[in-house]
């Protein structure tokens, strides 16, 4: 199996992409036979990504496995006035949110389909996702178990800022500054 991975920016958000997307989201979070997921995939790619994609620093990074789309990753610049940003402003402790909250890269999913998991295209996402980002901090939310989300980011830098910031969900941050590449 052979996977690449490309940047895709908001222009080149065209149809055949919005399709790959809401498939790889539905695979994902959805049981395809249901018409509520369906909606719910649309709604992702005609609402959620047509709104994140405005936003100043979007990217969206595709994985194409023998030619089929099989993953994504994408995030922006989470600014104070948006709302994660405030509701982790009142949700997470008060020096966590000075030092992380505030022009930092937001971090929004990293989803493979399952088809294709455990052949590290999340690993491959995620880092042409922070190559080179110009933010000082990235952050993001997500099951700490010992699943692969947890493994993904843990060996990739990220630490838990809060162990319980959302029922199950944990904050991790990333320090950019730190890195070495
Ligand atoms: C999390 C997810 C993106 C991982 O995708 P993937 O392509 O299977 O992950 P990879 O093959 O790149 O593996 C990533 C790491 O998880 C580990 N891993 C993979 N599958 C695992 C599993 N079932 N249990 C535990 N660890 C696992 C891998 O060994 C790898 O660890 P390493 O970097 O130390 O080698 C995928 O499971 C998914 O789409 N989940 C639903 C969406 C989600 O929860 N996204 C994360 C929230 S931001």
């Amino acid at each position: 199996m052979t996977t690449t991975v490309q940047a895709v920016t908001r222009k080149q958000i065209d149809a055949e992409i919005r399709q790959a997307l809401a498939a790889i989201y539905l695979a994902a979070y959805g049981d395809p036979s249901l018409p509520e997921s369906q909606l719910d995939a649309d709604n992702f790619v005609t609402s959620t990504i047509r709104r994140h994609s405005r936003r100043a620093g979007f990217r969206l990074i595709l994985a194409t496995t023998d030619g089929e789309a099989s993953g994504y990753a994408y995030g922006f610049t989470g600014k104070r006035g948006q709302f994660w940003s405030d509701w982790l402003s009142g949700a997470a402790p008060a020096d966590i949110v000075e030092t992380w909250v505030g022009d930092h890269f937001e971090l929004v999913d990293i989803v493979v389909d399952p088809k294709h998991r455990g052949q590290g295209i999340a690993g491959l996402l995620h880092d042409r996702l922070v190559e080179g980002l110009p933010q000082q901090k990235a952050l993001l939310a997500t099951t700490p178990d010992g699943g692969a989300a947890a493994r993904l980011y843990g060996g990739r830098g990220w630490q838990v800022l809060v162990p319980e910031i959302d029922g199950a969900k944990a904050l991790y941050g990333l320090d950019l500054a730190d890195r070495t590449v």
